[in-house]
């Protein structure tokens, strides 16, 4: 373990969370925990949770949530390696800077390095890129010139030239001091395989586009293929790969650029190319970024909604854009943004239809853009035929991901309304199919907070406890306990995780945090420990345990019931008997009784 690492572990043992808290929020005591209105979001009645005994926060509003060091972090806006010097000087207790320089220095020395290296390739690929804009004749400067790039605009986005060899970059970074297993480390140079001692250059003879961090500095490349001698199969793009500095999903393309006419124009226009953008601003259009060609990430999203609440998607007019767009929309509804659809031809891309019809026309575009959800019912009722009954529920199926994210509950009833008026179906069946979906992860805080007085998912969460608290407990799910019975899809999971953990070893709540596969599933978890907290302590007497691992079997039992009989009914109507007959023996042997609650339990036999 890194001597950081620890270090931190020993401030969130030595720091008093509701201390540092106290010194930012006005907390009163309610039960074992401590509440007061969330410092990260407006709020009139205190959701804000710090449990003193668990030493984390939670906002049950907004589910922001974590350690002391994480509250350091978003209050004062600093890197974890920030918050992680400021409690240390706060508190004194000195961050340890032992001899050989401690992971936090190497760290940042590591970054540093890096940035570098990346400043002085930049600067290398840009005077190679001058050198070659002087000669008319230069394959590159016949490449710009044909896609309309003056020297001007390439100057501005920093655009560079690597040269056709093997260690161009290579052996001028190592005349300038730099070493090249450095330069590989920035993913600039690539080690040979057969003679792990050489390196050579990432990119060669491609056009190079600066990729930087917020503050304008570059920490990668994209190269794109340019000369008219390149072999066929050259990928179009060569990327640099991620590093310490570099995390794809992090950044978007120009937003140094652009940062300040979003914020002005209250919007951002969101591409898919490093041309289009540069395309867009050559056109007057400076609140252009592009998401790397990969797809949108939440971090992507939380960056732009730090500056805007519009996003306008301006993706290219084929199939995969479209597709992309859809999946850009769900990112986007994650952080509520006002979100419209440019819809291009389908032969274009933003850049090309810049090109052939200019600023004004496309300016036009984006101001008259239909929101997402106008645009893509347009798609789903050309897709589908929603004349028929099939039709309607494709489409329906189609729009449901969109209207499960929207967090606002005004703007889904509008657009679940829209819907429904256009399928002509009845809104309530959109309505009851929104509320059965298995929640995604995103809605799961949502779906934990209403449900908390729900009696059947207190006992799901009870079995929780005990099975990580108890290893007999863990045994009995192993030997007589099926995972589908759980209704709630994350205490399913955290159930299964505990169960494969075994019976022998003593298990603890952050086995299950490390499970956890987002930042959405951690919040969610968070707020359970903190809730389960404030209950009784569970009753582990072997009946007791018995008979809520039955309670939970029996609630599960119910709803496939409930289910089948509807099915039954269904099936009866169109004459299906041979279906009517599967379900009627399925429900006979759902409706048995559970053998530890005995015949009071018995669920009530259905005749279609
Ligand atoms: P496009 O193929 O639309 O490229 O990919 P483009 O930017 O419009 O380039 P031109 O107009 O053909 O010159 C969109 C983005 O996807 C990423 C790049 O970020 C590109 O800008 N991409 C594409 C890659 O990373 N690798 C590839 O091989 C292709
Ligand atoms: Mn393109």
């Amino acid at each position: 373990m890194s001597t950081l690492i620890e270090f931190a572990d020993k401030l969130r043992r030595e720091v008093d969370i509701a201390r540092v808290v106290e010194g930012y929020v006005e907390l009163r005591r309610g039960g074992l925990n401590l509440k007061g209105l969330c410092p990260f979001h407006r709020e009139k009645t205190p959701s804000f949770t710090v449990s003193p005994s668990k030493q984390i926060f939670h906002c049950f509003g907004c589910g922001e949530g974590g350690d002391v060091i994480k509250f350091i972090q978003k209050i004062e806006r600093v890197e974890w390696i920030d918050a992680v010097r400021l409690l240390s000087e706060r508190n004194h207790i000195p961050m340890p800077e032992p001899r050989g320089g401690p992971r936090a220095s190497q760290t940042r020395s590591e970054r540093e390095r890096l940035l570098a290296v990346n400043a002085f390739a930049a600067k290398h690929f840009a005077g190679l890129l001058a050198e070659a804009l002087a000669d008319a004749a230069h394959p590159a400067a016949q490449y710009l010139s044909r896609r309309k790039i003056d020297a001007p605009l390439a100057q501005r986005f920093g655009l560079g030239l690597s040269a056709d060899a093997w260690s161009g970059l290579t052996g001028a970074a190592r005349s300038a001091g730099f070493d090249t297993a450095g330069l590989a480390g920035a993913g600039l140079a690539i080690q040979n395989t057969q003679s792990p001692g050489r390196y050579y250059d990432r990119f060669r003879n491609r056009l190079i586009f600066p990729i930087a961090d917020t503050m304008g500095r570059p920490v990668a490349f994209g190269g794109r293929v340019y000369a008219p001698n390149a072999a066929p199969d050259e990928p179009k793009y060569v990327n640099s790969p991620e590093t310490l500095l570099y995390r794809k999903g992090q950044l978007l393309y120009a937003l140094h650029l652009a940062k300040d006419a979003i914020v002005r124009e209250k919007r951002a226009l969101l591409m898919e190319g490093y041309m289009d953008v540069i395309r867009a601003h050559q056109n007057g259009l400076t609140a252009a970024v592009a998401s790397c060609g990969t797809a949108l990430t939440i971090e992507q999203a939380q960056a732009l909604k730090k500056l805007c609440g519009q996003v306008v998607f301006v993706y290219d007019g084929d199939e995969a854009g479209q597709n992309a767009m859809l999946r850009g929309c769900e990112i986007l509804l994650e952080c509520e943004f006002d979100i419209r659809i440019v819809a291009l031809p389908k032969d274009h891309d933003p850049d090309s239809f810049l090109l052939k019809h200019g600023a004004e026309k496309f300016a036009d575009m984006i101001g008259t853009a239909p929101d997402f959800f106008t645009f893509f019912l347009d798609g789903a009722c050309r897709r589908y035929d929603t004349r028929t009954p099939t039709g309607k529920v494709q489409a329906a199926d189609f729009l449901m991901p969109l209207l499960s994210r929207m967090k606002n509950p005004i703007a889904r009833q509008a657009y679940t309304r829209q819907e429904a008026e256009r399928l002509e179906i009845d809104d309530a069946l959109i309505m009851q199919q929104l509320n059965n979906r298995a929640g995604p992860a995103m809605n799961r805080l949502k779906e934990q907070i209403e449900n908390q007085a729900s009696a059947e998912h207190k006992g799901e969460k009870m079995l929780l406890r005990l099975a990580v608290e108890s290893p007999e407990v863990r045994a009995q799910l192993a030997k007589r306990f099926d995972l589908v019975w759980v209704r709630n899809p994350s205490l399913r999971s955290w159930l299964g995780t505990c169960i494969s953990m075994g019976a022998h070893e003593n298990i603890s709540w952050d086995d299950l945090f490390a499970s956890c596969a987002t930042e959405d599933e951690r919040g969610s978890l968070r707020a359970l420990i903190i809730e389960l907290d404030e209950w009784e302590p569970p009753n582990t007497s072997v009946r007791a345990i018995a008979h809520t691992l039955a309670r939970i079997e029996l609630n599960y039992r119910r709803r496939i019931s409930r289910e089948l009989v509807r099915q039954i009914d269904q099936f009866y109507q169109a004459g299906d008997e041979q279906e009517t007959l599967a379900c009627t023996r399925s429900l006979d042997e759902t409706a048995k009784p559970v053998p530890a609650l005995g015949r009071q339990y018995f669920i009530r036999r259905q005749n279609p």
